[in-house]
């Protein structure tokens, strides 16, 4: 990622605030820590991945010189900026780019298609619509095999700042996805720290209900 992909990413950013929620590509270590899990204890049998909210593709490129024969790779990116620089680079590689809203994705998909084993998400859920986040998570429910799991990443503590200083709708907005996040707490599987990013980000591993249609959000 050079630096006229940086200011790339801070026009969207800054054009795009509520849906690319940041300014910057996520850093090296934290997309680094986003793509360790996916291929940790891999089998021999090939593996679906999904990609959410790939942005300029910090993560896609560490994630897809590993991918193997039968493997599959699909991003999921609405910004058709993003897209069009994702096509660029990747284009004529494994992965297939796909421009629309992951909630629009099971059903353009099919629902005969084979569900992922491995989701990575980039989408920033703190700047949504508490629905909005409700529905991405029963989304990658719908998507993932029983023992398949997500990656994703929050941003410390701004959550919970917001929760305290703002007031009216944003303050029952955050509390609601606090709470949401709350219910997700038995799914976690692993979390991570990472320090070097600005601002300091959480990364989450999180798997999948046995019964997705009933889990109360
Ligand atoms: C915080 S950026 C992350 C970009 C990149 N993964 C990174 O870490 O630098 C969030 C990305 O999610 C995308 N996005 C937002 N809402 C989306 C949706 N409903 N479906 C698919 N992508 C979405 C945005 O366009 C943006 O590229």
């Amino acid at each position: 990622m050079n630096f006229s992909d940086g200011l790339k990413f801070l026009q969207e950013g800054i054009r795009e605030n509520t849906t690319v929620g940041a300014i910057w590509p996520s850093s090296p270590a934290l997309c680094a820590r986003m793509a360790e899990p996916v291929f940790r204890d891999r089998s021999d049998a090939p593996l679906r991945i999904l990609e959410v909210g790939a942005g300029l593709g910090p993560v896609s490129e560490i994630l897809l010189p590993q991918l193997r024969a039968g493997d599959a790779y699909d991003i999921v990116e609405l910004n058709p900026n993003f897209c069009a620089h994702l096509r660029a680079r990747f284009g004529g590689s494994a992965v297939e780019i796909h421009e629309l809203s992951i909630l629009d994705w099971p059903t353009q998909r099919g629902a005969h298609a084979a569900p992922y084993d491995r989701i990575v998400s980039g989408l920033p859920l703190a700047n949504f619509p508490a629905d909005l986040v409700e529905q991405v998570y029963r989304t990658f429910f719908r998507l993932l095999e029983p023992d398949g799991f997500f990656v994703m990443f929050e941003y410390l503590v701004i959550r919970q700042a917001l929760a305290t200083v703002t007031v009216g709708a944003e303050r029952r907005r955050v509390r609601r996805i606090l709470e949401i996040e709350e219910h997700l707490r038995p799914l976690q599987r692993e979390q991570i720290d990472i320090l070097t990013n600005v601002p300091p980000a959480r990364v989450r591993v999180r798997g999948r209900p046995a019964e997705p249609g009933d889990f109360v959000l």
